[in-house]
């Protein structure tokens, strides 16, 4: 099966046309992927402010990631979850929408600097991990981070202005 016919078989499945046929699915499952990005990109700007030296600087930055990131990971899943089932109700039109397609390319991309970050700059974090103001390469990650998710957040706003339904 080929990308274009797992879009059409998913757009065809009976949950993708409840979802778009009843009028209270999509909404309710929009406001759930509302309050999990919220999630998402909240607890994101706390770390990235602490990597940035700006927020919660008497705490080293590993006491901020252990306490913060699990509920980063839960609210992504439930953002996935949610904005999957949105997405297959309309996939063929979504995927004509730059917003949408730009919005999923800045997510892979922070989550290549998330990953970057991960297992190239905090390589040496036990030598910074209680300074108040981080090397420059944490600081940058950060502030890249902050960027991205800004503009995913934008992109998925302009989705619903500029989709062409019917
Ligand atoms: C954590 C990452 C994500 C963030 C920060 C995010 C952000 C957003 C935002 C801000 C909106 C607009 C909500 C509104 O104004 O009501 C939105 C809508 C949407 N998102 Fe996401 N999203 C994420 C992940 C995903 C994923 C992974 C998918 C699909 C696989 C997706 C599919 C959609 C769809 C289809 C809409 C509805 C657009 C519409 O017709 O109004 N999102 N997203």
């Amino acid at each position: 099966m080929g990308f274009q016919e797992l879009i059409v078989f998913l757009e065809g499945t009976g949950i993708a046309d409840s979802i778009r046929e009843n009028d209270n699915l999509f909404p309710l499952i929009e406001s759930m992927h509302v309050l999990a990005i919220s999630l998402v990109v909240g607890s994101i700007f706390a770390v990235d402010l602490r990597l940035l030296g700006l927020a919660w600087i008497a705490r080293p930055v590993s006491r901020v990631t252990h306490g913060i990131l699990p509920l980063t990971w839960a609210a992504f899943v439930v953002a996935v979850g949610s904005g999957g089932l949105l997405f297959i109700s309309n996939a063929t039109k979504y995927l004509a929408n730059d917003y949408f397609v730009a919005k999923m390319i800045l997510i892979a991309i922070a989550g290549v600097n998330m990953l970057g970050f991960h297992f190239i700059g905090a390589r040496d974090q036990s030598a910074w991990d209680n300074s108040a103001r981080p090397p420059f390469k944490v600081r940058f990650a950060g502030g890249l981070s902050i960027l991205l998710w800004i503009s995913v957040v934008i992109c998925g706003r302009w989705i619903g202005f500029t989709m062409k339904l019917g």
